[in-house]
């Protein structure tokens, strides 16, 4: 495994790569969700390249930037046994130098649900995206189904600027108890961690409404607000029952629909879907 900083010795490096390549971006702080897409990666690549970039340009001015959790001996000691090629850990200077001016945005997507919540955080990830792809030319990338809106604008992104890629969505991992894994979990300290599962327990009861027949979108966004409320650390950003592909919120439940949730426990922000149908 060749761990690398510089973006011309990247160059360099992805140049003597040769097969297919798979690229598994990340913000680092690893967990058991990133290391399955690495071993998914690795499974069908030849060769594996993992990005650690903490972009700054995701995050909103009262966003948890500075404090984002940071460890990369840590990360490099997680992935060296999977096999994974190349470790690439761009800096902000050479991803956006001085006089940086060039943004990718996906439109209608990004207006909604995390986008509307975070208005300036999907071009920062759609450029920092479509700048990886540019320069690490992977045959297939790989991401977490747990950002679910991320998925789909970068699937639109793909598909509208030809990048020729394949983009693989990989399941949430959950802890035992049904916390989805995130980097953030790390902020949630004694009664919190508790108090976070509010997540899981909403989506449930909403899925369960679903399995017992109820198709009227709004009784399962009624049902996990009524579930968070009752958890007094919690405080909902949104619950939303869209259709999968547009993110439109739904009336009545046909097809596929991605049910998702925004809540603060406590400072931090956690996110979790669940996908009915
Ligand atoms: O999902 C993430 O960790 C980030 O949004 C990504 C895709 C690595 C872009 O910075």
């Amino acid at each position: 495994m060749k761990t690398i900083i510089g973006l011309d010795e990247f160059r360099l490096a992805r140049r003597a790569l040769h097969g297919t390549v798979g690229l598994v971006p990340t913000m680092g702080y690893l967990h058991e969700g990133h290391l399955s897409l690495l071993r998914r990666a690795k499974a069908e690549c030849q060769n594996v390249i993992l990005t650690i970039f903490v972009n700054p340009t995701q995050f909103g001015a009262n966003e948890d930037l500075s404090k984002y959790p940071r460890d990369l001996k840590r990360d490099l000691a997680l992935v060296e046994p999977l096999g994974v090629d190349l470790v690439w850990t761009p800096t902000a200077e050479e991803m956006y130098p001085s006089g940086y001016q060039t943004w990718v945005a996906v439109e209608a997507l990004t207006k909604k649900l995390e986008g509307a919540m975070r208005p300036s955080h999907f071009q920062g990830v759609t450029t920092v995206v479509a700048k990886l792809f540019n320069l690490t030319q992977p045959d297939k990338a790989y991401f977490g189904q747990k950002d679910a809106q991320q998925a789909t604008v970068i699937r639109q992104m793909v598909r509208d600027l030809n990048f020729p890629l394949e983009v693989a969505v990989c399941p949430i991992v959950r802890e035992a108890d049904g916390l989805a894994l995130s980097s953030r979990n790390k902020y949630l300290e004694g009664a919190d961690r508790q108090a976070a599962l509010v997540l899981f327990h909403a989506l449930n009861a909403a899925q369960e409404l679903y399995a017992h027949g109820e198709r009227h979108a709004e009784m399962l966004r009624l049902k996990m607000k009524e579930i968070i409320k009752a958890e007094r650390r919690a405080q909902m950003q949104y619950v939303s029952c869209a259709d999968m592909d547009t993110l439109e919120e739904l009336d009545l439940i046909k097809g596929k629909a991605l049910l998702s949730l925004a809540v603060f426990i406590g400072q931090t922000r956690l996110i979790d879907n669940f996908i009915l149908g």
